[in-house]
């Protein structure tokens, strides 16, 4: 890939409460994709020998300038998703959890034992992820290891930075949607570890992660299993729906009375820790909270899903700010109807006003910035990804957007009086993947201009 270089406005966030802006920055991307050389607040004039010092020229190095209408910022994170769910997005509001996935979920989901459907779906699922800037998305494929590795190499093939695990699932689905046994379904998940991992030695885009669907769908066996391939694999993700309705709290504690609780329950088998994607995380004892937090693990937020299936569910997440733990943004389609990592951030922050309105203002709402770091760096830090992606800073790898504040879409308008500030709120706040001009991911453009579909990757 040839080196690149920008010249314009970048935003990005450096913690929950502060977003950095910085004018007339030069930022220079290497061949690999890297970020080379950030040099903030400079004049044009001094572009040149700036290229000159990173062993670069203007032609060797194109520069791509900036309007005063656009401005760059990192790639969105989805930390909870599932592409075996594209195509019911908007399908079942207001149902129960379990009846939702009983009578509509599994049965899309065993679709993709047909290897040309799920190809299709993913495909879409993924070039519509990239559309609206989510240049890393953390997927739960269906139970099939072969629709899994479909999705791995579809990711590669698109450019989208992806986790991806194959659902595990061997009771309480549906006969002909579950695992055959613990064994086969371990089995599988070897399979996809191992051949996720030979298929991605070059780029790094691509993580295996293990997924128990959730502790219903989970005999002992198959959880115990699962703790094992953890431990052999120390550093493979792993990824669960955790504490996300009343009702599935419930069953869980029928089906495994001897835990006091899920965080007891996925603790004994050994699938709680730092590497630990736990989905939606509302209804967590006071206890739990405290486990949960020691044990380092990461939380993604649906507010899309929590408030528009099952009922109106409200996570703690300014106690999980306030605790300096690790909290992403999930879309979770189709439990969500939205792909849209904006809708998301607005979301959270209409499900945190409720939150402060529900704790007598105690848990004070979340800002925009707030809401911007989960998407960015919350994220990153969710997915084990804070030293890649998330921000911009020498060294990481260039998963960014151009976001053009000034086409013709329904974002606020931009007016003459406008400060940056202004103008970056009224984007997260009233903006579209309209205005998300170009998108990159490890400095191969996705979307806009120059998308080439050649990665060396073909399916
Ligand atoms: N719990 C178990 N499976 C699912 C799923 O597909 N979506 C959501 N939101 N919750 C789940
Ligand atoms: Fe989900």
């Amino acid at each position: 890939m040839a080196p690149q270089s920008f010249f314009g406005t970048l935003i990005h966030s450096l913690s929950p409460t502060t977003v950095e802006y910085l004018p007339q920055t030069l930022l220079i991307i290497d061949e690999d994709g890297r970020i080379a050389a950030l040099h903030p607040l400079i004049s044009a004039s001094a572009i040149p020998s700036l290229l000159t010092s990173s062993n670069y020229t203007p032609s060797t190095c194109p520069l791509t300038t900036l309007s005063p209408t656009e401005f760059l910022i990192p790639g969105f994170i989805d930390t909870h998703t599932h592409a075996p769910q594209w195509a019911q997005r908007g399908v079942g509001r207001g149902l129960p959890l379990l009846t939702w996935l009983s009578d509509l979920t599994f049965a899309n989901e065993a679709r993709c034992h047909d290897a040309d459907y799920a190809q299709t779906l993913f495909h879409s699922c993924i070039t519509g992820g990239l559309k609206q800037g989510i240049t890393t998305a953390c997927y739960y494929s269906s139970l099939h290891a072969p629709a899994t590795l479909i999705l791995a190499k579809t990711c590669l093939a698109l450019g989208q930075r992806a986790l991806l695990g194959k659902c595990n699932m061997d009771r309480n689905a549906a006969s002909w949607y579950q695992d055959e046994s613990a064994a086969s379904s371990l089995a599988d998940t070897h399979t996809v570890i191992s051949e996720v991992q030979a298929l991605d030695q070059n780029t790094g885009l691509v993580t295996p992660v293990i997924t128990p669907r959730f502790a219903i769908c989970c005999t002992p066996a198959l959880l115990a299993g699962l703790g094992d391939l953890a431990r052999k694999h120390p550093a493979v993700p792993i990824q669960t729906h955790f504490n996300e309705s009343r009702g599935e709290v419930d069953f869980t504690r029928s089906l495994f009375p001897e835990y006091a609780d899920e965080t007891a329950l996925y603790e004994a088998f050994g699938l709680l820790g730092e590497r630990s994607i736990l989905a939606h995380a509302i209804y967590l004892s006071e206890g739990e909270m405290e486990r949960v937090q020691r044990l380092g693990c990461g939380i993604a937020h649906c507010p899309v899903a929590n408030t528009t299936m099952d009922a109106f569910m409200v996570a703690p997440v300014r106690e999980y700010l306030r605790r300096g733990m690790k909290v992403g943004l999930g879309t979770d389609c189709g439990g969500g109807y939205s792909s849209s990592m904006l809708e998301t951030m607005r979301a959270a922050f209409v499900v945190s006003v409720a939150r402060e309105s529900e704790t007598q203002g105690r848990d004070e709402a979340l800002s925009v910035a707030e809401g911007f770091y989960m998407a960015t760096v919350g994220g990153a830090r969710v997915c084990g990804l804070e030293g890649k992606v998330g921000r911009f800073a020498v060294g990481m790898e260039f998963d960014a957007l151009v976001v053009s504040a000034g086409i013709d879409g329904v974002m606020a308008p931009v007016q003459s009086q406008d400060a940056l500030q202004t103008v970056f709120e009224k984007f997260l706040m009233t903006g579209d993947d309209r205005n998300i001009v170009r998108v990159f991911v490890k400095g191969r453009e996705v979307k806009g201009g120059s998308v080439s579909r050649d990665f060396g990757f073909v399916l």
